[in-house]
């Protein structure tokens, strides 16, 4: 994968179009400068702490902020709220088996009580579990259970198609050294988040998964963003151009023992999510979990309505149109940017556009958190915001030393809501993009003074240096 600086002459922007049309609407806020100012210094120059109404386009992230079709507000009428064995649980189960062939379905109130529950049961202290990426949360049930958290992803000088991908050489000498006899689970995070939203291509899943077998490990997936995957695997490698995503996406599912997801993003759900799994014994383990914490194992933490929505979301992620709308906004959105002087991640994916900080302001030390920074401004210019994917979210402070150790990246995530926003508000977001990296070289640096152990980027507050 490679920072691009924008070229100098303008590129013809690709055409791309809602393929529906908007029967609800709701107003956004507009605050000024001062109250812009004020919001982010009372929120302890944290985004996640800033109310949601002094927000005037929210592209902090794509999960549980997708707008509902027609269908699913129908659906959500026939929602059957009985404690056991709910109808809407059984349409709920039928849609997920026949899309991931899997027949222990699992419904959860949200991807990571998915995988607390599912690697609860999976990982022993001092297990390890291997990813292309783990997705924050993911990190924390691994390291919850006692287990270790290695994350191999490849790593290209040039932008590929597949920079999702996991290292296989990294992958084969893991599992062949002194790690193996610990490794419990190889986790493919599809599309990969942390990882700059890059997909996973074919290849690289059967290679990991005759990897698994031949060291008897198990293959499980992190399938949040599952259809948007398949989508660019039709996109970008040949063999599969003339496929369904949807077919795509069974054929993946089909290489793996098992899955979670997290529903709000493509189950185009505002709440849910998913444990799917092969081995009824696995599934009983996880059943025994899940009834303690989430609910009867028919609903995990859901009303029927949710499962009814969900079930309809499941199907509509995989229509070509839908998708197609998904990754040309992403793509138009990622060129726009970079020709206002932003430095993005390409080939862009489908949920985001990543932006590389640590490019556009080499002035900031990775302490100095440059991806806060320029989120922040971003949030004072136009009411725009955007995720922090830098050192305050993936750096670790040593916990013997107290030194930190900073992200592998700086990166900023431009996330796009489903169905949400239109071309004028992502225009709206370009035109102050752009503005603020005009000036990036005089934006200050930050630094933590509150964090939490676990997930800090969630409620640190910060203080802009000197
Ligand atoms: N896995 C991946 C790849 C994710 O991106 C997320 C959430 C989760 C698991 C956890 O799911 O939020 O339903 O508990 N990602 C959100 C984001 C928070 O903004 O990317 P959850």
């Amino acid at each position: 994968m490679e920072t691009d600086r924008p070229p100098a002459e303008a590129q013809p922007a690709p055409p791309f179009m809602e393929p529906f049309r908007i029967k609800s609407v709701e107003p956004i806020p507009f605050p000024t400068r001062d109250q812009r100012q004020a919001t982010l210094a009372h929120a302890g120059y944290n985004l996640f702490r800033v109310p949601a109404r002094q927000v005037t386009i929210d592209l902090l992230t794509d999960s549980g902020t997708s707008a509902m079709s027609a269908a699913q507000w129908s659906a959500l009428m026939s929602g059957d709220e009985s404690y056991a064995g709910a109808e809407s649980f059984e349409r709920f189960e039928s849609v997920v088996r026949d899309l991931t062939g899997y027949d222990e379905v699992l419904p959860v109130h949200q991807g990571r009580a998915a995988e607390r529950i599912l690697l609860g049961a999976v990982l022993r202290p001092g297990d390890v579990s291997i990813s292309n990426t783990h997705f924050d949360t993911t990190r924390a049930s691994v390291e919850a259970a006692g287990a270790h958290a290695v994350d191999l992803p490849v790593d290209h000088a040039t932008p590929v198609p597949f920079g999702g991908d996991m290292d296989l050489n990294a992958l084969a000498t893991r599992l062949r050294g002194a790690d193996g006899p610990d490794a419990r689970c190889v986790v493919l995070t599809i599309t990969n988040n942390a990882g700059g939203g890059q997909p996973v291509g074919m290849t690289n899943v059967e290679a990991v998964r005759r990897l698994c077998d031949e060291h008897d490990v198990l293959l499980l997936l992190d399938a949040s963003r599952f259809a948007e995957n398949a989508y660019l695997i039709t996109q970008r490698d040949p063999d599969y151009a003339h496929h369904s995503p949807r077919d795509i996406a069974r054929v993946v599912f089909s290489m793996a023992d098992g899955c979670w997801a997290s529903l709000k993003k493509d189950g185009i759900g505002n709440i849910g999510g998913l444990i799917a799994l092969r081995d009824p014994d696995l599934a009983r383990r996880c059943r025994e979990l899940l009834v303690a914490t989430e609910g009867f194992p028919t609903y995990g933490g859901l009303a029927g309505r949710d499962l009814d929505v969900l079930a309809q979301g499941l199907i509509e992620v995989t229509d070509p149109r839908y998708l197609r709308y998904r990754a040309e906004a992403a793509h138009w959105f990622g060129s726009q940017l970079a020709q206002a002087g932003l430095p993005i991640l390409r080939p862009t994916g489908c949920h985001a556009v990543y932006v590389d900080a640590a490019a556009l302001l080499p002035q900031l030390e990775a302490h100095e958190l440059p991806a806060t920074s320029l989120a922040n401004e971003i949030y004072l210019a136009g009411a725009i915001r955007v995720t922090d994917l830098g050192t305050l979210v993936f750096g670790r402070a040593d916990p013997d030393t107290g030194h930190e150790e900073p992200a592998p990246r700086e990166l900023v995530r431009f996330a796009l809501p489903r169905r949400v926003y239109t071309k004028s508000h992502l225009e709206y977001v370009v035109q102050h993009a752009g503005g603020v990296a005009a000036r990036a070289q005089r934006l200050p640096g930050y630094r933590i003074s509150e964090q939490s152990p676990t997930l800090r980027h969630f409620t640190a507050v910060l203080k802009p240096w000197g």
